[in-house]
């Protein structure tokens, strides 16, 4: 029985997967690395240093600790800067909708996200109250596809994993679903969440009734 839903943030709830795309794609032009979308469907919903350290993969020449660091902090700035005028508008569509919907139908609901960020994205958007528990990378150690993140989670909501569902956008991410022991639910293009147990075009389309009927 479904008792919890975990929502991943970026390019699930928040219109923010292509902020993350396009900065990490300014990055790579600067400093010589071939940027595709390839790249770009690897990197989608990998923490930070995960996604520089795929990028670097192509880099022409090595990079030391300290410019890594550099490097990582050059994209969060760039991020930043794009975010800063980021509200309640910036939400995806349909998405504040389904979780309230999850919520009347009194399931939990609960966020885990890679994203450093996201406490202040959450602010901004105005929909910290929609989730009864939030985990984001300030609180784990090991990054997406790791299970981490969302047996982290529904500790956090007092739910067993298979209790749960959980939404994402990002092919790590869905592993890191399956890794838990949860259902995956997918948003987004089917190509790139193959392994989702259920694939939807957006986030507009969840329904909670799918899984409690
Ligand atoms: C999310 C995004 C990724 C991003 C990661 C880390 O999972 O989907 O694209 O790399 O968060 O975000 P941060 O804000 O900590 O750099
Ligand atoms: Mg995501």
């Amino acid at each position: 029985e479904v008792k919890g839903v975990i929502f991943d943030l970026d390019g699930v709830i928040a219109d923010t997967a292509i902020v993350h795309h396009a900065a990490w794609k300014r990055l790579a032009l600067e400093i010589g690395v071939a940027f595709d979308d390839a790249i770009g469907e690897r990197i989608k919903g990998v923490d930070r240093r995960g996604s520089l350290d795929i990028l670097l993969e192509r880099a022409p020449h090595a990079y030391s600790e300290d410019e890594k660091e550099a490097l990582a902090s050059r994209k969060n700035e760039y991020y930043k800067q794009q975010i800063e005028t980021f509200g309640p508008q910036n939400l995806l569509p349909g998405a504040r909708h389904a979780v309230e919907s999850v919520r009347r139908t009194g399931l939990k609901t609960a966020l885990a996200s890679a994203s450093r960020n996201a406490p202040l994205l959450l602010e901004r958007l105005g929909i910290a109250e929609l989730f009864d528990y939030v985990v984001d990378a300030n609180h784990i150690s090991r990054a997406k596809p790791d299970p981490e993140i969302f047996l982290a989670a529904a500790r956090g909501l007092g739910l067993e994993p298979s209790e749960c569902i959980g939404v994402e956008d990002a092919a790590a991410g869905i592993a890191s679903i399956h890794a838990a022991g949860m259902k995956a639910v997918g948003v987004g293009q089917a190509q790139a969440l193959a392994e989702a147990d259920l694939l939807l075009a957006d986030v507009a389309a969840f329904d909670i009734s799918l899984f409690t009927t």
